[in-house]
């Protein structure tokens, strides 16, 4: 059998968040904000911190070892690992190698990071298929973990109030299937409008110092308003040329599995994409912004909830900082439990 006719399908799937919660009526508390403006303007309820010690590569390795759990596998039968964060544990070395040691991966396998900001798991799924279909690796964990407590000013109510902690993960199989699992994808990145989510201290380009530090370079900045208006018109185009790409309609699609960033930035794509908020699941309300975890803690909880079946096409579609952008169709293969 020629490689080229390999697909590539999630296996398993294993989500981990960390035990605390951070309330609205808490944060409320922290900065001149309430429950009723971040419920109204976001649809966030409350979000998971990380504890200290809890960073991405145990989240992730946590939602690893369950998704090798319900797959029946063991870590030496993974032959590649890609880990998508923007808070990476360390600068260095990638959170892919801390989390290969922690688990027990094998040495003789490729573990890197892959930097999309809230698209990198959008991002790493599409790398690790191609690098799948070549058939040199049959088993793939995929990993989104993001520790954004790490990185939030949480002095600044414009942006404290919509991000949170957690991980997803994802282990793929090749198969000489066909019609099923990952089918088609779109990435896309604009790095004319970096200015309007990112973090200036703390890289090579400005070195943390005792002033950087003092004047909060070290932290996310966001201007919402523009990330709101590219984030609807991006991740709404982003679906219906990966649908045409496809050839498939939106009727056609049973889930949208949108990057958790805002109800109201979902209830906009769906409206452009003329589809009910019925098909496009949200856990917003319990977990926040959770950057690249978020769709695979999204993509689990749909699938434990028993919305997504077996056969169902789901499209899943993401938006972050860079500006950068992904989505990919999916032919659902049900995961093991
Ligand atoms: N609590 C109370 N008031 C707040 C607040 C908070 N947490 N944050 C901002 N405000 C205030 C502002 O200071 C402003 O006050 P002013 O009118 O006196 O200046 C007012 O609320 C309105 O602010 P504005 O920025 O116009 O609100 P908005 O409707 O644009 O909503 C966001 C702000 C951040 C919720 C919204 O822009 C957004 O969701 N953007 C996208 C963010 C995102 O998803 N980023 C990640 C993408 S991957």
């Amino acid at each position: 059998m020629s490689s080229a006719e390999l697909s590539v399908f999630i296996r398993a799937i294993g989500v981990h968040t960390p035990e605390r919660k951070l309330t609205n009526a808490e944060l409320s508390k922290m900065v001149d904000t309430s429950d009723e403006w971040i419920k109204t303007r976001s649809g966030i309820g409350e979000r998971r911190i990380a504890g200290p010690g809890e960073n991405p590569s145990d989240m992730g390795a946590k939602a690893a070892a369950k998704a090798l759990e319900r797959a029946s596998l063991t870590p030496t039968d993974v032959d590649l690992l890609i880990v998508a964060t923007m808070t990476p544990d360390v600068p260095f070395p990638s959170t892919a190698c801390l989390l290969q040691a922690k688990l027990g991966l094998r040495r003789d396998i490729p573990c890197f990071d892959v930097s999309a900001a809230c698209s990198g798991f959008v991002y790493a799924l599409q790398v690790a298929k191609d690098m799948m279909r070549s058939g040199a690796y049959r088993r793939a964990l995929v990993v989104g973990a993001e520790k954004l407590s790490s990185v939030v000013d949480w002095s600044d109510r414009t942006t404290c109030v919509l991000f949170g902690d957690g991980a997803g993960a994802v282990l793929l199989e090749t198969t000489s299937e066909k019609n099923v699992g990952l089918l088609g994808n779109l990435l896309g990145a604009d790095g004319n409008n970096a200015e309007l989510l990112h973090c200036v201290g703390g890289g090579s380009a400005a070195p943390a110092t005792a002033d950087s530090l003092r004047d909060g370079k070290h932290f996310l900045r966001m201007n919402g308003k523009e990330v709101f208006r590219h984030a609807v018109r991006v991740m709404a185009e982003s679906c219906e040329r990966v649908l045409s790409k496809c050839d498939v309609k939106s009727e056609q699609v049973a889930w949208f599995i949108p990057h958790q960033a805002n109800i109201r930035i979902l209830e906009a794509v769906a409206s452009q994409l003329n589809v009910g908020m019925d098909r496009f699941p949200s856990n917003l309300e319990r977990y926040g912004n959770t950057s690249a975890a978020s769709i695979p803690l999204a993509l689990e909880e749909a699938w434990t909830d028993g919305k997504i079946k077996h056969g169902d096409l789901v499209l899943i579609v993401a938006f972050g900082a860079g500006l950068t952008w992904g989505a990919t169709l999916l032919r659902w293969h049900e995961p093991t439990r």
